[in-house]
């Protein structure tokens, strides 16, 4: 049977270094609330004109393409995910086979809107491509600049320290060894709770989803001013169009269902907790991937966390923490390495791989 393998892997993350203390001079916060509450000492900012998403992603992907020892031409197919494209449309694979110089057009370029989950989806999405036999070389890149839509206000101070930009790619290939390889992914939705971490604006809901389930964004809204769809002079004047997050349930939830997702993924693998050689959990918050290292029992080496150094990159977390982790030499051939996220949907899902 066929397998998935990831057959080269890189990241990249811009030069420009923020920290928690240069985030003080725009909103009231300190290092030390962000720090406490989060990990997190600094993130990458990209710089306009030079930097975006799909250029991160692109970035990236040059690194993965090489280290697979493939040409960028041997690509069959592409899938990105971001929640911070270029553009609203179109989305961000097409710009990264521009950037990449990938003339053929006979291979597709897929858009993933998963957030936090997005590389997790991704990457159960090639795996499936994979073990069909239809592509050979599929290029899975998780990218963001958050820095480009957050609020820099206090009022935007819980969500907007917690995120950086970056990127990371792997390049996905087919192989018959056994002992290598994606062993099993794990998706998960509920759509339920979409507004407790969301950026609803620009959107074509013209209040629908308030209306139906009683939702108060606490924004005021007119019914004028949800006739107007995707952005109006209100939404922008009134900073309505930033991400919002209501933390405390968004923590609660995680930490319930990161340990649920792995153990569903060990049990249909056959395998146990201790046989964990890496976990990679989304960079969310340091304070939840201890909370789920804590529920695992897993020891300090079994777990690797960045999120000190870049902050929450959503889809870019789980790819650059897995190419630093193998890096650094951290993750050998044969070993058990597992990958888990939760967010934004919510949306959930882990992955097991045989390196
Ligand atoms: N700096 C200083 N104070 C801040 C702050 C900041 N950056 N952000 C919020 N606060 C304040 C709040 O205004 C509130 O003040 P009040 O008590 O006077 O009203 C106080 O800190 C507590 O706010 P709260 O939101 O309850 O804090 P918290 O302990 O839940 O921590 C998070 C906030 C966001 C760090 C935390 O809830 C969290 O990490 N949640 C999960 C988020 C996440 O993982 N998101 C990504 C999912 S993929």
């Amino acid at each position: 049977m066929l397998r998935s393998k990831i057959a080269g892997i890189g990241h990249y993350v811009p030069e420009n270094v923020v920290t928690n203390d240069d985030l003080t001079k725009v909103m009231e916060t300190s290092d030390e609330w962000i720090q406490e509450r989060t990990g997190i000492q600094e993130r990458r900012y990209g710089t306009k004109h030079k930097e975006t998403t799909s250029t991160m992603g692109t970035a990236a992907a040059k690194i993965a393409i090489e280290r697979a020892g493939i040409q960028k031409e041997d690509i069959d197919f592409i899938i990105f995910a971001t929640l911070s494209p270029d553009y609203y449309f179109p989305g961000s694979g097409v710009l990264l086979q521009r950037e990449l110089g990938i003339t053929n057009t006979e291979i597709g370029a897929l858009d993933i809107r998963n957030q936090c989950s997005g590389f997790i989806y991704g990457l159960s999405i090639a795996d499936q491509f994979i073990k069909t036999g239809m592509y050979k070389n599929i290029l899975l890149v998780g990218a963001e600049m958050h820095s480009m839509g957050l609020e820099f206000t206090t009022k935007g101070r819980n969500v907007t320290v917690i995120f950086g930009d970056g990127a990371g790619a792997v390049v996905l290939q087919p192989t018959e060894n056994e002992n290598q390889g994606v062993l099993t992914t794990k998706l998960h939705s509920d759509g339920t709770y979409a507004e407790k971490l969301a950026m609803i604006t620009p959107g074509s809901h013209g209040g629908y989803h308030f209306d139906k389930m009683g939702i108060d964004m606490d924004f005021g809204w007119t019914d004028e001013q949800y006739g107007e769809i995707f952005m109006n002079h209100h939404q922008i004047d009134n900073n309505m169009i930033y991400p919002v997050m209501e933390g405390q349930f968004v923590f609660k939830l995680a930490v319930k269902k990161f340990p649920e997702v792995i153990m569903e993924a060990l049990q249909t693998a056959g395998l146990e907790v201790g046989d964990i050689d890496m976990l990679i959990p989304h960079q969310a918050n340091l304070r939840i991937a201890q909370f789920v290292q804590r529920t695992l029992k897993l020891s300090d080496d079994q777990v690797y966390n960045n999120i000190q150094k870049y902050g929450n990159t959503t889809a870019a977390s789980i790819p650059i923490a897995l190419c630093e982790a193998w890096e650094q030499g951290k993750i050998k051939e044969g070993d058990l390495v597992c990958l888990a996220a939760f967010g934004s949907g919510f949306t959930w899902g882990s992955a097991l791989i045989r390196w």
